[in-house]
């Protein structure tokens, strides 16, 4: 399994930010010839990632989170997210495998045969789940969940929706630069934006970050699909600060780095439609499009709403003439 490249490129951080490979990398990055109409259309492909069952971006972030958990003595992983969370199920299986006890404090959203469907899944991992409803309601509820979990004296290790803690956002760090070494093979050109479906928050940080590191001018287009939380360009370049102070805290010696400029990432809002969950029609056709198109399995949640956007930006010739790159975030199995 070859290391990673953030090990690579900050060797100090070898012995102080452990790493445990849960998957094939490089992933794949292609052109999709059958996409956009102004700009080359490249993906990274991140589906195939993963070999724990579920795959996607998901599974990046616990390459640096279990780790983490093993060596902070904890047992259990309580983690939390919505019903058809994608997030949860991966935690649970990677966490399961690992040899942890996860426990998944879950709020409703809408639900239909995916989101269906992926309960079924995460019942099956073994995770033990809390119906807690609504987010005050599983607010109120951390204390008892906290309590419920503790082993002896041990705590359980707490992942954020979404595995969006410092932590968690190195995962995109490394697909950053798993993209630049790409460009630098001669495998694509260098892209204007990387489009990316932003959920809790940690994929687009961490690329905007792992693009800094990796020498690219190429900025991060995130198309916002969750209104539960706070997403805007500042709030995300927090989290991009906080990781960089992170590596700085583990040893990395990043003096050739300066701050993250203020227009590294662009959000948009725009293909939300009625909420976290809620399809919508231009996802709904992204999805058939990408489909019968270019061989994209998107789901409507997230990459639906993302490609949307990107087709839509495209054609409006807003992604200052491509080439773009969007990022296949959903894996399933
Ligand atoms: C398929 C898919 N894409 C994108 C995201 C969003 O990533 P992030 O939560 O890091 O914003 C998620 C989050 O769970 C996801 O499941």
């Amino acid at each position: 399994m070859p290391i990673p490249l953030l090990h690579r490129c900050c060797p100090e951080l070898a012995g102080s930010l452990p790493f445990l490979r849960l998957g094939q990398a490089p992933t794949p990055v292609r052109r999709l010839p059958g996409l956009g109409t102004r700009s080359e259309v490249w993906v990274k492909d991140e589906s195939g990632y993963g070999d724990g069952g579920w795959g996607g971006n998901k599974v990046r972030k616990l390459e640096w989170l279990l780790p983490e958990a093993r060596r902070r003595g904890a047992r259990t992983i309580l983690t939390v997210g919505g019903l058809g969370t994608n997030w949860g199920l991966a935690a649970a299986r990677y966490a399961r495998e690992a040899g942890f006890d996860v426990a998944v404090g879950l709020i409703d959203h809408p639900v239909d045969e995916h989101v269906r469907a992926q309960l079924e899944r995460l019942r099956a991992s073994g995770a033990t789940l809390h119906f807690l409803h609504t987010k005050p309601r599983l607010i109120l509820a951390a204390p008892w969940l906290f309590a419920r979990h503790t082993h002896g004296r041990t705590p359980p290790y707490y992942l954020p929706a979404g595995g969006s803690s410092p932590l968690g956002t190195l995962g995109a760090v490394e697909t950053a630069l798993e993209l630049g070494a790409q460009v630098e093979a001669g495998e694509l050109p260098e892209p204007t934006w990387l489009v990316t479906p932003v959920g809790s928050g940690g994929t687009a940080a961490g690329l905007t970050l792992g693009l800094q590191l990796a020498g690219l001018r190429t900025r991060v287009l995130g198309v916002v699909v969750n209104d539960t939380l706070r997403l805007d360009s500042t709030t995300l370049l927090g989290l991009t600060r906080r990781t960089t102070a992170l590596l700085r805290a583990r040893g990395a010696d990043l003096s050739g780095t300066g701050a993250t400029a203020p227009h590294a990432i662009r959000t948009e809002t725009a293909w939300l439609g009625d909420g976290y969950a809620h399809p919508t029609t231009a996802g709904d056709h992204a999805l058939a499009h990408a489909s019968a198109q270019a061989g994209l399995t998107l789901e409507r949640t997230y990459t639906a709403k993302a490609l949307a956007a990107l087709l839509a930006l495209d054609e409006a010739d807003r992604l200052d003439g491509g080439p773009v790159v969007f990022l296949q975030t959903h894996g399933p199995r």
